[in-house]
């Protein structure tokens, strides 16, 4: 999913796996499917204002509309404006860290929601 929020460019990108695919008069349906966040990323200069926050949730409504059951994602511990978003504004709960991950020092903080607590 990419997009533009105002004039300003936003990305989020997603994947998912684990789906049982079965077409409907209006497209795909994920059944019991899990996504997975890759990226997120909002204009610089555009940050803090709620952006972020904004195009999660539209996301993930769109994704508990096919029936997404739960969203996971890694992120950095140290992105702590990431992490403000993911827990604080959104629910994402940590479920585990893994260490070295994308090398020495490289950890990532593993965190999921389940769409039915989506608010
Ligand atoms: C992560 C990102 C998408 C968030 O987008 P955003 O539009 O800034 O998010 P929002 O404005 O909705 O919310 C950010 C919140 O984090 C807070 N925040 C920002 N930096 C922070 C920090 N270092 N420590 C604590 N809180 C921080 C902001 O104050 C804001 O909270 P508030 O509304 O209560 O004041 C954006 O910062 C970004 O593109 N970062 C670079 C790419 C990135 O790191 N992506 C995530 C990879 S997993």
């Amino acid at each position: 999913m990419t997009g533009a929020i105002g004039k300003e460019k936003a990305s989020l990108s997603m994947k998912t796996s684990g789906c049982t695919n079965v077409t409907t008069g209006r497209g795909l349906n994920f059944l019991s499917g899990k996504a997975y966040l890759i990226g997120v990323s909002i204009a610089k200069e555009r940050r803090g204002q709620g952006l972020g926050t904004l195009l999660m949730q539209t996301s993930l409504q769109a994704l508990q509309q096919e029936n997404i059951a739960e969203v996971e994602l890694s992120v950095t511990p140290e992105n702590k404006g990431a992490i403000k978003v993911y827990a604080g504004k959104l629910g994402f709960v940590a479920k585990d860290t893994k260490i070295d991950e994308y090398g020495p020092v490289e950890n990532r903080l593993v965190m999921m929601l389940s769409l039915d607590n989506l608010t």
